[in-house]
């Protein structure tokens, strides 16, 4: 039997604690199964650090994190914290977990399962059978860029500013991990900027092109401008395979991506940092809906993008593929079978809260794995 694996748990704050214990009880599931193993730790983050700490993240909790095989996120943020400084904002436990174990590739993957095809706010046919691949840079761009801050000039005039900057070497990592990730699926990659009016966007587009040209003339490369990929992703958003763009972009691209599958409830992501000699990647899973203050506390949301994102963390750091594709089976039964969160509630199907949509998957595990 191999070694236990390190996991280290990081609820957050609103509905991030809730979908989060959904996802304990899988971990477990696969204790059980004692196919992949894990040693668990918890530590709080975002609100919840700044209430218990007076930081948004202790080193303490980033030191256990680069330790750890992998950490699973929950959300941060909610409107209690919103009042503070915007460097001790919750968020900033994020970016800063981010940025300190380099997760510099992340993967949002945007897949409809067909239970769930009438529940986007698109035509079925538009989205019917989707599954993209948006890679989104995560350590670079106008998040990270400096200088940034708010001044006063002289005449008292304010002045925000923020920096949108790329070197040659970071649009080339991303780059590789875009193509290979391509290989494996439909090998088709649309690299996403604005070199129509940005040169940090002319050197993306550069670097992409070189990178594909040196390495991986065997995948089909396309160049597109943000904007118009936005308008793509809701007009015809299956013409994408895999997606490869800069954080902000990214950011923005992922959130459009996420409603055609039904609710921004449904998305998982894992953030990846480089890979060392051994082959093993730094890794962060979070689902990419967020802390939803407004439903918090209800037992309603829906812990499906936190147990996807569970399944990535068997699949990219556990070796564990089968156990994913468990996983996804079983969330994709248990959608056949017509129970629904409130996010994606539809017409004569049963609506559920987050703890029976949690049973209801264990149900469906147990039944496959038998
Ligand atoms: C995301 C979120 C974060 C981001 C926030 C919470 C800082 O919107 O992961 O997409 O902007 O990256
Ligand atoms: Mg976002």
């Amino acid at each position: 039997m191999p070694a236990n694996k390190k996991l280290l748990v990081l609820p957050g704050d609103g509905i991030g604690p809730e979908v989060m214990y959904q996802v304990r009880r899988l971990i477990d599931w696969s204790d059980k199964r004692r196919r992949v193993t894990f040693d668990v730790q918890e530590d709080v983050v975002g609100g919840a650090a700044i209430d218990a700490h007076g930081v948004p993240l202790t080193d303490a909790a980033l030191d256990k994190a680069k330790n750890a095989d992998a950490v699973l996120f929950g959300a941060v943020g909610g409107p209690k914290w919103d009042v503070l400084e915007f460097k001790v904002r919750p968020e900033r436990g994020l970016l800063k977990l981010r940025k300190e174990m380099d997760l510099f590739a992340n993967l949002r993957p945007a897949m409809v399962f067909e239970a769930l095809a009438d529940a986007s706010s698109l035509k079925r046919e538009v989205v019917a059978g989707l599954d993209i691949m948006i890679l989104r840079e995560l350590t670079g761009g106008i998040y990270f860029g400096e200088p940034r801050g708010i001044t006063t000039l002289a005449d008292g005039t304010r002045r925000g500013v923020n920096t949108q900057v790329y070197t040659d070497r970071e649009i080339q990592r991303i780059a590789h991990v875009g193509f290979e990730l391509a290989r494996k699926r439909q090998k088709r990659v649309t690299s996403v900027e604005k070199s129509n009016v940005m040169e940090s966007g002319i050197l993306w587009r550069e670097e992409v092109q070189k990178v594909h040209d040196q390495h991986y003339r065997d995948v089909e490369l396309a160049h597109m401008y943000a904007d118009n990929c936005a308008m793509q992703l809701v007009r015809n958003p299956k013409q994408f395979d895999v997606i490869v763009t800069d954080n902000l972009f990214g950011d923005l691209l992922s959130d459009a991506a996420a409603m055609l599958t039904g609710s921004l409830g449904m998305l998982p992501s894992a953030s990846l940092g480089p890979a060392d000699a051994s082959g093993r990647r730094r890794a962060l899973y979070e689902p990419v809906h967020g802390s939803a203050p407004d439903i918090a506390g209800k037992g309603v949301a829906n812990p499906i993008a936190c147990v996807l994102s569970y399944a990535m963390a068997l699949r990219y750091s556990f070796d564990a593929g089968e156990d994913a594709d468990l996983v996804e089976a079983a969330v994709k039964r248990v959608l056949d079978g017509g129970l629904r969160t409130a996010d994606i509630m539809q017409p004569g199907k049963a609506q559920v809260g987050t703890k029976v949509m949690g049973d209801a998957i264990l149900r469906e595990l147990d039944k496959l794995a038998a």
